[in-house]
């Protein structure tokens, strides 16, 4: 038997403080936790249940596509689409915005989503998760667009992630900080188990592809240098390191333990005309939302992730993330390369 509060208790005692609150919001969340349970399940039962490997095709980042990745897609937009409390939704899976069918109500809410992060992970059995944002429909409900879509971080209503590691956990930020809940498997409910996460400022510990290290910009080469040189270096410190390659997996950790996660901009990506690696509605700004709610700090290294308007759907974005004064410091080398560009031309 367990006492705690169900995620369900938790946000209706949230929207009760918000006057006028219809419910509307608390339903579409209810939708969105119903959706990462059935993933959640699909995820843990693996190769029982035939859901591992490739789907055979590409998605519109032209990556191969996994099976979980195609079938992960398909139970957030059956979960999601027809309690009215949608205008339209999107995601890494799909091109174009989902309209939601003729047959349902169209509500005030928007929709994006990862709907599998980290999905290299999922044959080798590691930690996988799902991304979430929900933005106003400013613009017509009835006849959404994919501009409606491009909004600031900042307008976010809500951002969450739910993470399948060892235990399935929901993380969640109303803009009134930041809740983990457990999911109890044998009653089917999340859990209120992790309140009021925050991040450290400082840490000892980065998360970066270091294969890439030789297409990094010097900010950021200098940053890792500095760590890696430990006591003998600048910092006179010793660092860790970790990757896990799922953006969900290292956020958690950082809201755990605290730490600072990179997929800065590099030479090989600006080769290729790409602009990042993660994508800004879905990975980079619910992300940045809920690390800054939990007092840490997220960036591009020269602006703030959150402000950025948006220009594409699809739009990828460098990312620095995670222990404010580290972030801060790496935001700083940038700025010094900036002035010393500057200085010499
Ligand atoms: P996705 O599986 O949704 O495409 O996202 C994977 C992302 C992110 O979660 C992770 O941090 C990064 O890509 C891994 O990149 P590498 O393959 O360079 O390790
Ligand atoms: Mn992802
Ligand atoms: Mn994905």
């Amino acid at each position: 038997m367990h006492n705690g509060t169900t995620i369900t208790q938790f946000i209706i005692e949230e929207q009760r403080r918000i006057k006028d609150a219809t419910g509307d919001f608390t339903s579409l969340l209810n939708d969105i936790v119903t959706a990462c349970k059935v993933i959640s399940n699909l995820v843990n039962h693996g190769a029982l249940v035939g859901v591992l490997g490739s789907a055979g095709s590409e998605n519109v980042q032209g990556e191969s596509q996994k099976k979980l990745d195609v079938i992960s897609n398909d139970v957030f937009l059956k979960s999601n689409e027809w309690a009215g409390h949608l205008a339209a939704m999107a995601s890494e899976e799909m091109e174009d915005i989902y309209h939601i069918p003729k047959q349902y109500p169209r509500g005030k809410y928007l929709l994006t989503f990862d709907p599998l992060d980290g999905s290299s992970n999922i044959d080798v059995n590691v930690s996988v998760g799902t991304i979430f944002s929900v933005l106003r429909c400013k613009g017509s409900c009835q006849n959404p667009k994919a501009e409606d879509f491009l909004q600031p971080g900042t307008d976010q209503v809500c951002a969450g992630y739910a993470l399948y590691g060892p235990s399935t956990m929901m993380v969640l930020t109303t803009g009134n900080g930041v809740n983990g809940f457990t999911l109890d498997q044998n009653i089917g409910e999340f859990i209120l188990t992790h309140s009021n996460m925050i991040i450290p400022e400082d840490t000892l510990e980065f998360a970066v592809n270091a294969s890439n290290s030789r297409f990094w910009e010097a900010p950021v080469k200098r940053y890792v240098d500095e760590c890696q040189a430990g006591t003998d270096g600048a910092r006179g410190k010793d660092f860790n390191m970790r990757w896990i390659a799922s953006m969900v997996a290292e956020v958690h950790r950082i809201l755990t333990r605290g730490g600072v996660f990179m997929y800065p901009m590099d030479s090989k990506m600006a080769s290729k005309g790409l602009t990042g690696k993660l994508r800004l509605m879905y990975e980079a700004n619910p992300m940045s939302f809920i690390v800054e709610q939990a007092g840490g700090m997220s960036s591009t290294g020269r602006e703030r992730i959150m402000e950025m308007k948006p220009n594409n759907l699809h739009q990828r974005v460098p990312v620095i993330l995670g222990s404010k004064n580290e972030v801060r410091r790496i935001v700083a080398y940038h700025d010094d390369e900036t002035r010393s560009k500057a200085s010499a031309a």
